[in-house]
């Protein structure tokens, strides 16, 4: 069992994972954290189950060579969907926290309705991972899924709000929102829309903007960074493990452009990262 001195580690495809990475610091000021981005191979969410697997294994294990890293948080939905048993099959031992489990809990606990809209990437809507984690905390709701992929590219862009956000964010969330008959799962039941709307990849919370003037006020719009932030804290606190006192320290790693990794990051993060302190390594 590694110290409460040692490091979190954290991954994600690319920078997505600097949101739950921001809420991870607001929760747990004295943590010093290890970021690893795989952005030379980003998108995971179009890839297959296998491909997705092998890469999120990948980096749960690069992440816990670099550092002697107390527990992996997995900072990415799509790798929480398919590659969480097999990352805590490799790494016996280390605590492993993914981002669904703890979406899934923020999901229930916003909706009144339990009609519940889940928005990811395509692996993470077809592999049914959110729509498990909400029906085992609530059988009764009605969960309408949707892969918005395009809004990785979005948000990777730095096309953040702004007419050509709220478009694409309107075209692609219509079926959700559209007027009740044409929602997918709908069938014939009585007549709703969703009143919570998750964001189920850990890019879309920089389009919050552009899709809070789509969805209206009325919509409760979720994501797991901050659920996620308690749930390690819990973890740690549990295990006895968190940090007495430490700067809130990051180191960045990603797999390819430490320049943009740090330009267009900086904006996910909240907070200025530079290209210097981003180091590249190989899978
Ligand atoms: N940020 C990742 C997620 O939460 C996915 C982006 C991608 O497709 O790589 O699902």
């Amino acid at each position: 069992v590694e110290s409460g001195e040692a490091p979190i580690g954290v991954f994600d495809s690319g920078i997505g994972g600097l949101t739950v990475l921001r809420a991870l610091r607001d929760e747990l000021p004295n943590e010093r954290f290890v970021y690893l981005g795989d952005t030379a191979r980003l998108p995971y969410g179009t890839k297959t189950a296998q491909t997705v697997v092998r890469y999120a294994v990948q980096a749960a294990q690069a992440l816990a060579h670099e550092a002697v890293v107390k527990c992996i948080v997995v900072a990415c939905n799509t790798a929480s969907a398919v590659g969480l048993s097999a990352i805590r099959a490799r790494l016996a031992g280390l605590p492993v926290i993914g981002v669904i489990e703890p979406g899934a809990h923020a999901a229930c606990s916003a909706t009144r309705s339990g009609h519940i809209a889940v928005i990811g990437t395509e692996r993470t809507v077809r592999g049914g991972a959110y729509q498990e984690a909400i029906l085992r905390r609530r059988h009764d709701a009605r969960i309408s899924a949707l892969a918005a992929q395009l809004f990785v590219a979005l948000a990777e862009e730095g096309l953040n709000d702004g007419p050509v956000a709220e478009s694409v964010v309107r075209h692609c969330l219509a079926p959700l929102f559209a007027p009740p008959a044409a929602l997918p799962g709908n069938g014939d039941a009585p007549h709703s829309t969703p009143d919570t709307l998750v964001l189920g990849c850990t890019h879309f919370p920089m389009l919050s903007t552009a899709i809070r003037a789509v969805v209206g006020s009325e919509v409760a719009i979720v994501d797991s960074a901050a659920t996620t932030a308690h749930a390690v804290h819990a973890a740690l606190a549990a295990s006895q493990r968190l940090a007495s006192a430490g700067a809130g320290a990051v180191r960045f790693l990603a797999t390819d452009g430490a320049e943009r990794f740090a330009r267009v990051g900086s904006r996910f993060l909240g907070s200025p990262i530079d290209a210097d302190e981003v180091r590249l390594i190989d899978l």
